[in-house]
């Protein structure tokens, strides 16, 4: 029954765990992706205890040359991972010691899995943080390229999925670019309360040694240690957050994909996917389908769930470490591994589809999409703005048993409804007119477009500022620590 390997805790018992308990309780299987961060909190924190005089000069010396020949074989896959050893903690540290011996033995004083752990998945986040802003950042130019070209070009706009009033291409565009730039700064602003510390909580309670724990987090780029040990090895708020961004970031791709997808079919006819980005049927020869849509919208209901996979794990959980919190791993990989892509492939949707204008233009001319404009021409003759609504929604009625557009109606027949109407009506109700005139901040017209692109431009480079400014502060602190 017991098992063979030699555990971190052999001491305290007489026989080792089963078999099935080690495969149980193991989380290789996730955390192997943390080994280079592994390696290079263990760097910071013997850099720390040297500098301490914790350890000795000799015995830090052979550490860190341990621990580089490990990163050297962590990065060209060749680190000999034992599946016996619970976690990449052990295994590192299993294969610095039986290198140096005594040396890699001193490596763990003064901290705990505990803190190691949330430290490396802290480390890794803000990576795939990062990444996760530029690949949002890829849309969000991908769209505002898009919107610039057909900010002109009108298609009706819908609520309810009714026709409701027309707007231009460039608008309908800029309101997911909008979304996505909230979601960019979500991660950023989540981004402060991810760069801290919490090296050297050690177990739970802090340590007896002199360390200075300032000092390590300066030395991994972080922004300052966590305030308190207990909370330092529990808090998962940050991974939290991350899944809260990512889900919200899907499912503004979903509501996007919803209409890419429809959009495309022949009824509607507004855009055709670029062959690269649409798939076929095995049976229907005729078909081209939108999978690469309907998938990342599909991929909405996974990263939710990721989400709360990890709010409720961090529901009543007592303070401090639990083994619990190994599962937060899972969940956070996933949804950045799902996340990037589904970004990467809405990009590459979005800046290849063909858009048919003349199409859109067409299905204006259903659906009375400038009867609001009607109600508001009375409105500017002199009739409150309820019985012009009144007023209008009988002209309609009316051009609806004609089965023909407002402006198809005679200036007679319209006078009949209400003779406040007189011959300049012709000028409100063209859809170009609709359009040109909602110049209103944030309305539709094409002469209101380049304050919007203005402030999304500026977004942007915000946006890429900081993504600069935090890459290069975390390559110079490793680059240092590595030196
Ligand atoms: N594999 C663990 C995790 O991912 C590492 C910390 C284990 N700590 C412990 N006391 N068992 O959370």
């Amino acid at each position: 029954m017991s098992g063979e390997k030699k555990t971190l805790w052999s001491g305290r018992f007489s026989e080792g765990a089963s078999h099935s308990t080690l495969a149980f309780t193991s989380s290789l299987q996730d955390d192997s992706r943390l080994a280079r961060y592994d390696v290079i909190g263990s760097l910071a924190h013997v850099r720390m205890l040297a500098r301490q005089n914790v350890i000795g000069a000799k015995d830090a010396k052979d550490i860190e040359d341990g621990l580089k020949e490990i990163l050297a074989q962590v990065e060209d896959r060749t680190l000999p991972i034992q599946q016996d050893l619970e976690d990449i903690h052990s295994n590192i540290e299993f294969i610095l010691t039986d290198r140096i011996q005594d040396a890699g033995a001193r490596l763990h004083t003064g901290r705990s899995r505990n803190d190691q752990v949330v430290t490396d998945v802290r480390m890794f986040l803000r990576d795939a943080t990062l990444d996760t802003i530029e690949a949002i950042m890829m849309l969000e130019k991908g769209l505002m390229e898009r919107a610039e070209a057909y900010r002109d070009v009108i298609l009706p706009g819908f609520t309810h999925v009714q026709h409701a009033q027309p707007v231009t291409v460039g608008h309908w565009m800029m309101a997911h670019l909008q979304r996505l730039q909230r979601d960019a700064e979500r991660f950023i602003d989540s981004y402060k309360r991810l760069n801290i510390c919490p090296l050297g909580s050690a177990a739970l309670a802090g340590t007896t040694y002199s360390i200075d724990r300032t000092y390590t987090a300066q030395l991994l780029g972080f922004e300052a240690p966590c305030a308190n040990s207990i909370d330092g090895v529990s808090d998962r708020d940050f991974v939290a957050e991350y899944l809260f961004a990512a889900a919200l970031t899907v499912v503004h791709l979903s509501s996007l994909c919803e209409e890419l997808v429809y959009w495309s079919s022949p009824e509607f006819g507004f855009l055709e996917m670029a062959d690269a980005y649409s798939t076929g049927s095995s049976i229907m020869p005729q078909k081209k389908n939108p999978d690469v849509a309907e998938l990342t919208r599909g991929r909405a209901g996974a990263a939710l769930g990721d989400l709360i996979n990890i709010m409720v794990t961090m529901k009543g959980l007592p303070t401090a470490y639990n083994r619990d919190l190994q599962e937060d791993k899972p969940a956070l990989f996933a949804s950045y591994d799902r996340l990037i892509p589904c970004l990467r492939m809405t990009t590459s949707m979005i800046t290849t589809m063909k858009l048919n204008s003349e199409r859109m233009l067409q299905a204006c001319r259903e659906g009375f999409l400038n009867a609001t404009d009607l109600a508001d021409y009375l409105v500017v003759k002199g009739l409150p703005f309820r019985k012009a609504h009144e007023v209008v929604g009988a002209v309609v009625r009316h051009a609806i048993e004609r089965k023909c557009r407002l402006e198809d109606l005679s200036l007679r027949e319209l006078k009949g409804f209400c003779d406040l109407i007189e011959d300049d009506v012709f000028e409100v109700l063209p859809i170009e007119r609709c359009v040109a005139r909602r110049t209103s901040l944030g309305g539709t017209s094409p002469e209101v477009f380049p304050p919007q692109a203005e402030r999304a431009r500026s977004g942007l480079k915000a946006q890429a500022a900081f993504a600069d400014r935090e890459r290069k502060r975390i390559a110079s602190a490793f680059s240092a620590l590595l030196a």
